[in-house]
């Protein structure tokens, strides 16, 4: 007799998104004249740009003769999308080998496949509010115990708060910890962190000998030079860190796919020396996946190359530009505003003490705007919620005329 992975019990809410996406619904049912506006899920509005058109379609065209035909590729990826990945980092001064470098459909698959090659009973310690998927999939591989609907916490996690007193940054953990999830520029709170403040994780978990997931998937929208934009701009991070990114927000690849994450071989853990993560991750891959998707790499080489980039470089102004109109409004409005300058979420304290759910039905309700609860990303996100930039331009601006017309603050 089959029985279920009893973790899915454990969950304590269905995925944020759908759950947003079905309350909207509900709305919509019954208000079908309403012009909703969604700035709820960080999803990509702009049109692939004409050098990712012609690799895609590259790609294609050398699928259709027996002279050019490829089936599988390497299960880490196409070596010259490796290579060019390799080149964006040393720009960077990070020097990477290319076995260190996978390539995947996609960041968040990667962060919720990357737990498997850790033990059951490591402790993992998240920011709070974060990225849903990084505490759902511990829940499903048994490592977070049970869930507290008091405190909305699970007891074998350890949440690092990140509130407005500490910049949207958490400390470092106070006891042991095995796994750090970081998000940065952080998805939900736009927050940045600075190279002192990874040092800080980077020093803790070398002492620990724990490992840092460092989530990079919006380090395209920095534009503070001095900012990181990789874990590995900090002394000692590769011995320490994994890396995980993304080609869905820099060039529109979110029904795409394509992503890659950073295995160091100089990562070491408790058990395991220099390069055990590394092959790990190998084997994981090489056994549940097989490899990205010719098409997509042929996509993604053309995004790197040189008029890719300038072009990639032309969508983020284009979301950034959208971040400050939304930031500008909700600053105009007298609201506690945060993120939005070197990311693409803009996060705001709910008005009047309000709950996230609560002002989520009334921004719906009143400007028939859609964003995403605060809470839903974790107890500290309580009476904040999170605006996304990734709209196209006329339904950012019809969505901030909205709110300034029709919110009743
Ligand atoms: C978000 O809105 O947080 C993102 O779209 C989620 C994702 O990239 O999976």
């Amino acid at each position: 007799m089959a029985t279920i992975n009893p973790n899915y019990d454990k969950l304590a809410a269905g995925y944020l998104f759908p759950e947003v996406a079905r309350r909207v619904g509900v709305f919509a049912e019954k208000h079908p004249g309403a012009k909703i506006l969604r700035l709820g899920i960080g999803d990509t509005t702009e049109p692939l740009t004409p050098a990712v058109v012609a690799g895609l379609h590259a790609g294609v065209d050398r699928l259709a003769s027996r002279e050019s035909y490829t089936g599988y590729g390497d299960y880490e990826g196409d070596p010259p999308m490796r290579e060019a990945l390799a080149r964006i980092y040393a720009q960077r001064g990070v020097e990477l080998g290319l076995d260190e470098i996978f390539v995947s459909d996609g960041a968040k698959p990667d962060s919720g496949n990357i737990q498997s090659i850790f033990a059951a009973d490591n402790v993992v310690a998240v920011q709070d509010p974060a990225y849903p998927v990084y505490v759902d999939t511990n829940v499903i591989a048994g490592r977070a115990g049970r869930f507290d609907p008091v405190t909305q916490q699970y007891d074998r996690i350890v949440y690092m708060p990140c509130t407005a007193q500490n910049g949207f940054f958490p400390e470092l953990p106070t006891q042991h910890v095995d796994i750090v999830y970081l998000c940065s520029p952080n998805n939900p709170t736009g927050a940045v962190a600075t190279k002192e403040q990874l040092s800080g994780f980077v020093r803790y978990a070398r002492e620990h000998r724990a490992v840092v997931i460092f989530d990079a998937a919006y380090s395209a929208f920095i534009r503070d030079d001095a900012l990181p934009r990789s874990i590995y701009e900090v002394e000692g991070a590769k011995q320490c860190a994994i890396e995980i990114n993304s080609f869905s927000k820099i060039a529109g690849f979110t029904g795409v796919r394509l992503g890659w994450a950073v295995v160091p071989q100089a990562l070491e853990i408790e058990d395991g020396g220099a390069g055990k993560l590394n092959q790990l991750w190998r084997r994981r891959q090489s056994t549940f996946f097989n490899g990205a998707s010719n098409v997509v790499q042929a996509g993604g080489m053309a995004a790197l190359s040189e008029q890719g980039l300038a072009e990639c470089q032309g969508l983020i102004d284009y979301y950034m530009r959208n971040a400050a109109i939304i930031r500008t409004a909700l600053e105009e409005l007298g609201l506690d505003v945060y993120g939005g300058d070197n990311a693409p979420y803009v996060w705001m304290k709910a008005p009047n003490g309000m709950k996230s759910w609560d002002f989520f039905d009334k921004l719906l309700t009143e400007a028939h705007v859609v964003g995403t609860p605060g809470a839903g990303f974790g107890p500290s996100g309580e009476g904040y919620f999170r605006l996304s930039s990734f709209g196209h331009r006329e339904s950012i601006e019809q969505a901030v005329v909205s709110i300034r017309e029709n919110l009743r603050l």
